[in-house]
């Protein structure tokens, strides 16, 4: 099969589908126990993602399982900085930790190195040549805002407040990290492309903390530049963004303006306001609510008919509003899929 004719690059094009292609963000990972049981034989977490064997393996284990239509390779936002020496680390159950940056003189520490992500670039290779031929894979990088705000913090945190305060007390150091991290997470995904990606997703899981005066300058900018400098080199590679929790008018203006090509929306947009406002630009991407996936059954049928119904009429990929829980139980997964290529709209 060309290409092309993949579903998830057809609707990205901007082609209406029914059914719509599916595949889930966090399709692989700890509700799997395929994947415990690969996650068992690897010291940390990072030395999974470095592996590329087994980061091929637990790639291809939701494709076989549910037959998505796309792949995403499995690695993490997280790797950027690492290759920029911040060293990072996962601890089980506590999430990432980071060496906090703590002012501008740890932000010029900071250097590309290049070969650092060679693994994640082979396994992409490794990949695209094992995937049935209709599957797409994607590449994916975290956005510059959400990578600054856990490199600035040193890790999660509920409001990312030492990030927003860095960048409105000291402006000059904040736009030199942003300005590092557009241009490596541009690198990043063209050497992607260069390996294999077919599509791209940017992930903004915390742009819903950036306030909203800050929201063009920290946001929308620095991903405008990211995919003007992609789509350079690689003008027919389609980029998705997902600028997480940003309400429905941010939504709108990042869709205007940021050049990409599909916006993945969080569950708190109705999918109906979703049609109107955004597939006139772009092709849109959502949203069930992980829980919906946990509870299954009518909640979960109740949540995929809405959805359908509001925006299956327009270029569309079917997705959750985040990342596949970990308490989801994996028969469930494999119900939606059916759901939503049966076309169930209530
Ligand atoms: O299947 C896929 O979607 C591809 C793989 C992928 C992972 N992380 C694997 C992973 C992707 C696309 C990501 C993106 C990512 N990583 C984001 C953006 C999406 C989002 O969730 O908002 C963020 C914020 C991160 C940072 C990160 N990585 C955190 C906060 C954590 C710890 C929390 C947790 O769930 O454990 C991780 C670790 C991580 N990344 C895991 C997986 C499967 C769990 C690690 C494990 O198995 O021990």
């Amino acid at each position: 099969m060309l290409a092309s004719e993949k579903l998830l690059l057809r609707a990205l094009r901007g082609e209406t589908l029914v059914p719509p292609p599916i595949w889930l963000m966090r399709q692989a990972g700890r509700y799997l126990p395929e994947y415990r049981e690969v996650r068992k034989r690897t010291g940390n977490f990072l030395e999974l993602c470095y592996t590329p064997e087994l980061a091929v393996e637990v790639t291809l284990q939701p494709i076989r399982r549910y037959g998505f239509d796309a792949a995403i390779i499995f690695s993490d936002i997280l790797v950027v900085p690492d290759a920029l020496g911040q060293g990072v680390a996962f601890h089980e159950g506590k999430g990432p930790v980071l060496e906090a940056l703590q002012n501008a003189g740890d932000v010029k520490k900071l250097v590309w190195q290049e070969g650092k992500l060679d693994p994640v670039y082979d396994a992409l290779r490794s990949v695209r040549r094992d995937l049935p031929e209709e599957t797409a894979l994607i590449g994916f990088a975290g956005a510059p805002w959400t990578l600054a705000a856990y490199m600035i913090e040193g890790g999660g945190s509920k409001d990312f407040a030492k990030a927003t305060h860095w960048a409105s007390a000291a402006p000059e150091s904040f736009a030199e990290l942003i300005r590092l991290l557009t241009e490596s997470i541009a690198h990043h995904l063209i050497r992607q492309i260069e390996a294999g990606a077919e599509a791209l997703q940017i992930f903004d899981s915390w742009a819903g903390k950036i306030p909203a005066s800050q929201f063009e300058r920290i946001c929308l900018e620095p991903t405008r530049a990211i995919v003007e400098a992609v789509h350079k080199k690689f003008p027919d590679v389609p980029i998705l963004g997902f600028p997480r929790g940003v309400g429905l008018s941010r939504y709108e203006s990042y869709a205007e303006k940021s050049g990409v090509d599909g916006i993945s929306i969080d569950a708190s947009i109705s999918p109906k306001l979703a049609a109107a406002k955004l597939q006139p630009h772009v092709c849109v991407q959502g949203n069930l609510d992980p829980k919906a996936l946990i509870a299954g059954g009518a909640a979960m049928g109740a949540g995929v008919a809405e959805i359908l119904q509001g925006l299956g009429g327009g270029p569309f990929v079917f997705n959750l509003g985040h990342g596949v829980d970990l308490k989801t139980p994996p028969d469930h997964v494999a119900e939606l899929v059916a759901l939503v290529r049966e076309g169930a709209t209530g």
